[in-house]
């Protein structure tokens, strides 16, 4: 286990905050997890994938601990589906090109997403209609608070709307997830519900859509309207989309009328927040190098030297801004460090 120290983050975090690690190591077999804690007694500890999914606010006075582990292989084989288990350390969009290749339905929805394997049920990734909820068995974690290997059903991970019970504070940097397995399907049907793709699918004369025809479609629509942090800093979605109750949903829509909208319950309503931010006049905003990025507004970036500070201090004002206009209180999605 190489050990680094004094180390800048910047490059190990998309949004590239550059700040800096006491420690910067990473394991890339199980068994290193269990001395982690004798190795750095006392020491605050930090569980990394990729970094696509952190806002750093400050230097990090502990050891970071960036997820290696490899591997991938098929554990069971039926006609109706089969069986994955997937190491955490690998890069998900890789795990997905796979499955595609494979002609196995399950995460094709989910392409593009970065990250590694193990952080993806940290808050149940999603995307065109699929979640990883949909196709996760189990997940293996190790417990760094008594040592121990345990291994959690779906049901146990408490998934939510990018959310799970990884998220919950008193659990965060206590469970790391080293291995995922997943249930996909041989030549399934791809889910294809999702309004972004239906359009895909009329304007390119696509009646069927393959497994193939869907990770296509996402990889377009995704390029065509994200950022790629190699280009500019940003983690993806900074905030997660807002669920209103009825009342709240009938208020807003006699104000807005076009205001889009998704039903998710008789009760409940999810509004876009990159509409709200828009709305709002923050869509290309720019202040120092923390902007509101142009073509997606849910969309934070730094677009070179911007501090976590200041992304954060730009998050505060669209949050307040937002529920001045629309009584609506944004929530952050990324994990602030
Ligand atoms: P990191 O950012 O390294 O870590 C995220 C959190 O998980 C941290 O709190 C960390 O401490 C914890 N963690 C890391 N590793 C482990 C582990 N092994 N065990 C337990 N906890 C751990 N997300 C979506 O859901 N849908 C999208 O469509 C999507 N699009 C994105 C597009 C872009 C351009 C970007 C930059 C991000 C996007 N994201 C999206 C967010 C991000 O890709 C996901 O949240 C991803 O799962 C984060 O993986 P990571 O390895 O980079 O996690
Ligand atoms: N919209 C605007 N202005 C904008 C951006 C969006 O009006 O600047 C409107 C769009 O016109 C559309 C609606 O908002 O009507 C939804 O937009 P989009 O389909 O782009 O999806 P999103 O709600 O912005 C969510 C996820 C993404 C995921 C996509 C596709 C959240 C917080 N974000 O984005 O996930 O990739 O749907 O499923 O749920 C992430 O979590 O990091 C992420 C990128």
């Amino acid at each position: 286990m190489e050990i680094q120290e004094n180390i800048s983050l910047r490059s190990f975090n998309t949004f590239g905050i550059d700040v800096k690690a006491k420690y910067l190591t990473s394991v890339d077999r199980v068994k290193q997890l269990e001395s982690l804690k004798e190795k750095f007694p006392g020491e605050r500890i930090l569980f990394l994938g990729e970094g696509s999914n952190v806002l750093f606010l400050n230097d990090f006075d502990g050891i970071v601990v960036r997820n290696e582990i490899k591997g991938i292989q098929m554990v069971q084989q039926t006609d109706e589906y089969e069986i994955w288990d997937i190491a955490g350390g690998e890069h998900w969009h890789d795990v997905v090109e796979l499955s595609v290749k494979q002609n196995l339905s399950g995460i094709e929805n989910l392409a593009l997403i970065p990250g590694k394997a193990g952080t993806a049920p940290v808050q149940n990734i999603g995307a065109y209609g699929r979640e990883i909820k949909d196709v996760l068995i189990s997940c293996e974690a190790f417990d760094l608070t008594n040592g121990r290997y345990r291994v959690f059903s779906n049901e146990e991970c408490q998934f939510g709307y990018r959310d799970s019970l990884f998220k919950r504070p008193e659990n965060k940097n206590r469970y790391f997830i080293y291995r995922i397995r997943l249930r996909l399907i041989p030549n399934g049907a791809p889910e294809t519900g999702y309004r972004a793709l239906q359009q895909y699918f009329t304007e390119n004369h696509i009646d069927k859509p393959t497994i193939k025809d869907v990770f296509d479609a996402v990889v377009d629509i995704r390029r065509s309207k994200l950022p790629d942090p190699a280009e500019i800093g940003n983690a993806g979605s900074f905030f997660k989309n807002p669920v209103v109750s009825l009342k709240q949903f009938e208020k807003l829509t006699s104000r807005h009328p076009d205001m889009p909208h998704y039903k998710i319950s008789e009760n409940h309503y999810k509004i876009p927040a990159g509409w709200l931010i828009e709305q709002a006049g923050w869509k290309g905003y720019r202040e120092g190098d923390a902007g509101v990025h142009f073509k997606q507004a849910l969309v934070l970036v730094n677009y070179g030297n911007a501090s976590g500070e200041d992304i954060y201090e730009l998050s505060e004002k669209i949050i307040r801004d937002i529920n001045d206009k629309f009584g609506i209180r944004l929530e952050r999605e990324v994990q602030v460090i």
